[in-house]
């Protein structure tokens, strides 16, 4: 029997730990069509930090013929003869927060030029339940000739990892699979148990395991919004809100979830993909939006407070220096896609003030060319009216504060990651 033989379909956050841990075993190819990518990691080197160089090295190959080992390309004739197709193109929305499909298409066209009989496409971005058979296998077919579930069939797993996060790798985190039929599920299931340690759940059907995957995000999202609400009326009544949580929080049942900016591509985003889908079968999802709503007002909201502290201790708003202490979407990651950091921004750039934006982990030619905003890797040499902490880095923890201040200043911790004497509020 021939051995599977692998392609994964965008070499990102989750592409390239997925495409490392099956070299492990299987002969992978990692197709992208972002060139500086490929070069990239062909040499070695990810600039998400998802796989140390070293992890990334000791599976790479010169050769896509070898049985074993990781070959990156953005050529399609280097895909041409693998049997698994996995796509793990990004899933983001426009302006006015509706699902792009674009990503997903063109990996399904690129999929549907070389796929052949017998050959399964298994999708890993995130998606709304009927993505999979609804828009992306009509293109497969449309491209190859071949019959879908009679020629090729096709697959979901949703991706679980969370990046920065060193604990919870793809390996060990139990993943969902399903296949568009029982067998091809089966092989699916299969397929990925060679490689996921932590085991796998097969889902019924397609939509079964697309459906699951956008309410773990949407469910994360709304708790978030619940606790932001939490921390606005806790600030009305002058309760601290992170005291409440934690006495709260002893009780076995009540869930840890903590007040902040809701940021990065899938929390702020997947809701909206189930909104889409609900609204397109007459259903307005009213917790969902709501949630959504509340998450991205907190933005405005810190901007607000941080005003009301100024005022408080006349500090000049116009031409006030403001330091804000990281700029990614999340901490301990360079990660700063749809990061709500720059909410803040925005809004005190609106009263005339001077930001100086510090972050150690996030990338400065990124955040010129997503945001057209400076930041530096290095500690600026000044002092500051006003100090904003927006997310809970490690190196932020050592920051000597004082040295930063001025004599009348504001700390607000947006991360609750400073005690008490250290800050005049936070959320
Ligand atoms: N990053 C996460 O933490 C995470 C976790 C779970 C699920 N997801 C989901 O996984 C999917 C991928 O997310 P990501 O964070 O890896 O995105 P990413 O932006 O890091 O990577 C996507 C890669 O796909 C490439 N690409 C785009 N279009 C392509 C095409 N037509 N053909 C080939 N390559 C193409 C891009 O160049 C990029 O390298 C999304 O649906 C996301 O919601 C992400």
């Amino acid at each position: 029997m021939k051995k599977d033989k692998i392609a994964i379909i965008g070499l990102g956050y989750v592409g390239l730990p997925l495409a490392r841990l099956f070299a492990t075993k299987f002969s992978v190819v990692g197709f992208d069509i972002n060139t500086k990518r490929i070069s990239e990691l062909m040499s070695g080197i990810d600039s998400t930090l998802e796989v140390d160089n070293e992890t990334l090295q000791s599976v790479l190959v010169s050769d896509p013929s070898e049985s074993n080992g990781l070959f990156c390309t953005n050529q399609l004739d280097k895909i041409k003869d693998c049997n698994y197709y996995i796509i793990t193109v990004p899933t983001p929305v426009d302006k006015n927060n509706r699902p792009i499909l674009t990503p997903l298409i063109k990996a399904s066209e690129t999929v549907g030029t070389v796929l052949k009989k017998g050959d399964i496409v298994v999708y890993e971005s995130t998606v709304y339940p009927g993505a999979t058979e609804e828009d992306c296998v009509p293109i497969l077919e449309k491209i190859s000739g071949l019959k879908f579930n009679k020629d090729f069939y096709a697959g979901y797993s949703p991706e679980r990892i969370n990046p920065g996060d060193k604990e919870h790798t793809v390996e060990k985190i139990l993943k969902v699979t399903s296949g568009s039929t029982p067998e091809i599920g089966l092989k699916v299931d299969n397929l990925y148990k060679t490689v996921i340690i932590a085991g796998t759940h097969l889902a019924p059907t397609i939509k079964v395991a697309e459906a699951s995957k956008v309410i773990e995000n949407s469910q994360r999202d709304i708790n978030i919004a619940f606790v932001n609400e939490l921390a606005k009326i806790f600030n009305l009544m002058n309760i601290n809100t992170q005291d409440v949580l934690e006495a709260a929080g002893t009780k076995w049942n009540f869930l840890p979830f903590k007040p902040g900016l809701v940021g990065g591509h899938c929390i702020g985003v997947d809701p909206y993909y189930l909104a889409q889908k609900a609204q397109e079968y007459g259903y307005n999802p009213e917790i969902i939006l709501a949630g959504r709503r509340m998450n991205d007002s907190m933005g405005g909201y810190v901007t607000s407070e941080v005003i009301k502290i100024m005022i408080q201790k006349d500090i000049k708003i116009k031409g006030a220096e403001i330091l804000i202490l990281g700029i990614t979407f999340k901490e301990n990651c360079p990660d700063v896609r749809n990061t709500k950091v720059v909410d803040v921004v925005a809004q005190l750039k609106k009263y005339n003030t001077n930001i100086t934006i510090f972050d150690p982990w996030a990338n400065e030619e990124e955040v010129m060319d997503e945001y057209g905003l400076i930041s530096t890797k290095e500690i600026p040499i000044k002092k500051f009216d006003v100090i904003i902490l927006t997310v809970a880095h490690n190196e932020f923890k050592k920051l000597n504060f004082d040295i930063l201040k001025k004599e009348t200043s504001v700390v607000y911790d947006v991360k609750n990651s400073l005690s008490q004497s250290q800050k005049d509020n936070g959320l």
